[in-house]
């Protein structure tokens, strides 16, 4: 049920906007039926594989976050004086909003809106933030914005202000191109719309060594298998289901030829699961398809940038030339 608004009491404001569990229940159902079979990856993000992506950005193994912050500590006046100072900060899957608040002291923004899927965990992000920033407005707002960016008004304070749209961590590459195209027109147009104008910022991982690629979602500790095994658990309690973790094994790879990082879930042995009432026998070895992670060029990114109705970009990039943060405004 969407209860907009639900917690007005709680010194920020809050909206769950998510979709209905019966819609949760048949994209999950259609997925698992499907032949390969698949898990879209939003549903990695319950409570504790928000926790376990959090250590993912910590491990040596993924330098992606850190790559970011460090643009951002080194060139962040730079970046500041191309964005501008005093926007409405719009940030697109916020998680724990450590990346945003790394840029408040560089935008001293007008008001701070976070995004994202998972609903406990921004709550309680929220809540620690607000501790530290008592006067930014703020609002959280629970939603799987993939599937639109039309935003209660009310939630996005000071409404006057610009707005800069933030989109980190590269997770533009979870969508195929095509996709990506669609979502970022969908920001564009959104930038276009508003009296007085917008921009996005966006953080994308570049393509590098196969090498590094495959350890940055194969760690030696095992915190990536984790997480991709921790979306079992979420479907169990979802569909209701009764995936074994035990019986699968976490397989990634970087797919050169393809440009893209893909992860999917391995059937140890042939295994017999209930899909919330149907049932689906996976043999030995065969997979369930969890994620795509798309690696750009900056070449290849500032065109996909230009196509989906960005009239112009700038980048910074890191010294190893690993990850990039693009600037982009339409028209
Ligand atoms: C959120 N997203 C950008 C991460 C990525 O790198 O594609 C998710 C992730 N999957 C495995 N490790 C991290």
């Amino acid at each position: 049920m969407d209860r907009p608004f639900a917690d007005s009491a709680q010194p920020f404001r809050f909206a769950d906007l998510r979709r209905s569990s019966d819609d949760a229940t048949a994209e999950l159902r259609d997925g698992l039926l499907a032949q390969p079979a698949r898990i879209p990856p939003k549903y990695f993000y319950d409570e504790l594989g928000s926790h376990l992506f959090a250590a993912i950005c910590s491990l040596p193994e993924y330098p992606l976050t850190r790559s970011e912050a460090r643009l951002v500590a080194e060139r962040g006046g730079e970046i500041a004086g191309a964005a501008g100072r005093g926007r409405l900060l719009i940030d697109l899957g916020a998680g724990d909003c450590s990346k945003a608040e790394r840029l408040f002291p560089l935008l001293a923004p007008a008001g701070y809106v976070a995004l994202d899927i998972s609903a406990d965990f921004l709550r309680s992000a929220l809540g620690r933030l607000r501790q530290r920033f008592p006067d930014l407005p703020m609002s959280g707002v629970a939603l799987d914005f993939t599937l639109g960016l039309g935003l209660p008004e009310g939630l996005l304070a000071p409404d006057a202000a610009p707005r800069l749209w933030f989109y980190p961590g590269s997770s533009i590459g979870n969508f195929a191109p095509e996709a990506a195209c669609a979502f970022l027109a969908h920001i564009a147009e959104a930038c276009a719309a508003h009296p007085a104008g917008g921009a996005l910022l966006i953080g994308v991982d570049l393509v590098k060594d196969k090498a590094a690629l495959d350890a940055a979602y194969d760690d030696a500790l095992g915190v990536t298998a984790a997480f991709n095994l921790n979306a079992l658990n979420h479907v169990n309690r979802l569909l209701p289901a009764d995936f074994d973790v035990a019986d699968w094994r976490h397989v990634a790879f970087f797919d050169t030829a393809a440009g893209r990082i893909e992860m999917h879930l391995e059937a140890r042995r042939a295994v017999d699961v209930n899909l919330g009432g149907q049932a689906r026998r996976f043999a030995a070895g065969e997979r369930i398809h969890t994620e795509d992670s798309y690696k750009w060029s900056p070449d290849g990114f500032a065109a996909l940038l230009a196509q989906a109705g960005f009239a112009g970009s700038r980048l910074w990039q890191d010294d190893e030339g690993g990850f990039a943060l693009f600037l982009a405004w339409p028209g």
